[in-house]
């Protein structure tokens, strides 16, 4: 069995190179038709702004995305995520609740409408302060009772989502969801908004050379030698993970 499930973060992982993103997709798309490898895009991006990144650069069709940061997931080529995966992040979340209270810190500065999704509320904040405002902020909404969490990325997103949604948990129901073996899953990433994937787990991670601080600080932290961290950047360093796992040749 040579199949396997590949999960890849977008901005500044698998795009970043568009040579060597040409090149991996050649060999992930054969390895589709011949064995049935699944591929997924697991990006913090809205469908507007993932369709705005296809229109600019050659992506294969995934076979799912998951937009949103994992909130949103989209089964072959569907135009409306997935019902099963709205309905449990909708139990607990109160989004209006989580505005009001955000709007207090005025250090956050609201995302476009577009990044502001029925189970993501995002704002920009500037990476100096955000090592004591992210903590407060994840207090006050705590303290009200919200089951959420915040996560940092690439030194300036904030994104509040409800607890039981991130990349990572949107992987483990994609690939309950095709029916593949976590020791044949690999996810890929480059920032904050994916250590989920790479926390407590047991599928294969790898991290890109070019990757954020916030990541290789946490990944330092947190050994685990089904990670592996490459010295290539961008999709080159994805291919270099694939290869080291024995998933590509
Ligand atoms: C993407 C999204 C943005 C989010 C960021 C980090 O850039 O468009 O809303 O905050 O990813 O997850
Ligand atoms: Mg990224």
């Amino acid at each position: 069995m040579k199949q396997f499930l590949f999960i890849t973060d977008l901005d500044y992982t698998l795009v970043g190179d568009d040579d060597a993103m040409a090149k991996l997709n050649q060999q992930l798309e054969l390895h589709r038709q011949q064995h049935g490898t699944k591929i997924v895009y697991s990006t913090g991006r809205s469908p507007f702004l993932y369709q705005k990144l296809a229109a600019e650069k050659t992506l294969l069709a995934p076979d799912i995305l998951v937009c949103s940061v994992g909130t949103e997931i989209y089964i072959n080529g569907s135009q409306d995520p997935d019902a099963r995966w709205s309905d449990k992040l909708s139990q607990a979340w109160d989004r209006n609740l989580v505005k009001t209270i955000s709007a207090n810190f005025t250090e956050l500065k609201p995302q476009p409408e577009s990044e502001q999704r029925d189970f993501k509320v995002s704002y920009f904040l500037d990476e100096k302060i955000a090592g004591k405002i992210v903590p407060e902020l994840e207090r006050a909404l705590l303290e009200q009772g919200l089951d959420i969490q915040v996560i940092y990325s690439g030194g300036q997103d904030v994104d509040i989502l409800p607890r039981h949604a991130n990349k990572g948990m949107a992987m483990t129901f994609v690939r309950q969801h095709l029916e593949i073996d976590v020791a044949k899953t690999v996810a890929c990433g480059d920032s904050g908004n994916d250590i989920a994937l790479f926390a407590n787990r047991k599928e294969k991670g790898i991290i890109v050379g070019n990757a954020k601080q916030e990541l290789l600080d946490w990944h330092k932290a947190n050994p685990n030698q089904n990670r592996y961290l490459a010295t290539a950047k961008f999709a080159s360093g994805i291919a270099e993970g694939l290869q080291h796992f024995g998933f590509l040749e």
